[in-house]
């Protein structure tokens, strides 16, 4: 992990800790990925080799920038959907921090939509991180997307496993393996083999 990188990280982590802990709605926080599971899925990526990087919920841009250092490693780009502008505005200037901005391409629509428009296995590695509620009813694009050996990573698997239980079935039907990794709040990994 590049130095610059991981200090706006841990600069972004502990704003939006303070952010979060003053907010009474759950959607008036920024919610960023805790940092066991940044580096879980920063590793991941560069395992499956990862170029074509899917992110949906981008937020402030936590686990964009982790899935983006891993992208420049692997010569790949990540696409990362976020539907709150005033959110985009502030990844974006994270990133460009960073110095990620070359590897990173921001949309401001929303994620489900965007899958739909990927064509056959375009995706190697698609990231998870926005209302779990929605997941289903983007099906069957975020398994359609998927390569051969691609992975699909959800996060709040432990932290609100009801929500995510049917996304882990419908997973656990069109997919072969299917686990959940506990780091931060539970990351459900599936494979496409
Ligand atoms: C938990 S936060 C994402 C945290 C981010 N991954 C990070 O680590 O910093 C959820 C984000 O998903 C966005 N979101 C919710 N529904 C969405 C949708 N259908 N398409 C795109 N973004 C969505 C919200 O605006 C919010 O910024």
């Amino acid at each position: 992990m590049d130095d610059v990188v991981q200090a706006v990280i841990d600069r972004v982590v502990a704003a939006a800790a303070r952010h979060d802990a003053a907010q009474e709605d759950r959607l008036d926080r920024w919610r960023v990925l805790e940092p066991d599971a940044g580096r879980f899925v920063w590793f991941l990526a560069q395992t499956v080799g990862a170029r074509n990087i899917v992110e949906i919920g981008t937020s402030r841009g936590v686990s964009t920038l982790w899935l983006a250092d891993a992208a420049r490693t692997t010569g790949g780009r990540v696409v990362s959907y976020d539907t709150d502008p005033a959110a985009q505005r502030d990844a974006a200037a994270t990133i460009a921090e960073a110095g990620l901005a070359d590897f990173v391409e921001l949309r401001l629509a929303d994620g489900g939509k965007g899958l739909s428009g990927f064509g056959d296995g375009e995706v190697d590695l698609l990231f998870l991180d926005a209302e779990r509620t929605e997941y289903p009813s983007w099906w069957p694009h975020p398994v359609r997307v998927l390569r051969s050996g691609g992975v699909l990573v959800a996060d709040n698997a432990l932290s609100h496993p009801d929500e995510i239980a049917p996304l882990r079935e419908l997973l656990r039907a069109d997919l072969t393996a299917v686990t959940t990794i506990p780091v931060g709040k539970g990351e459900l990994v599936a494979l496409r083999r």
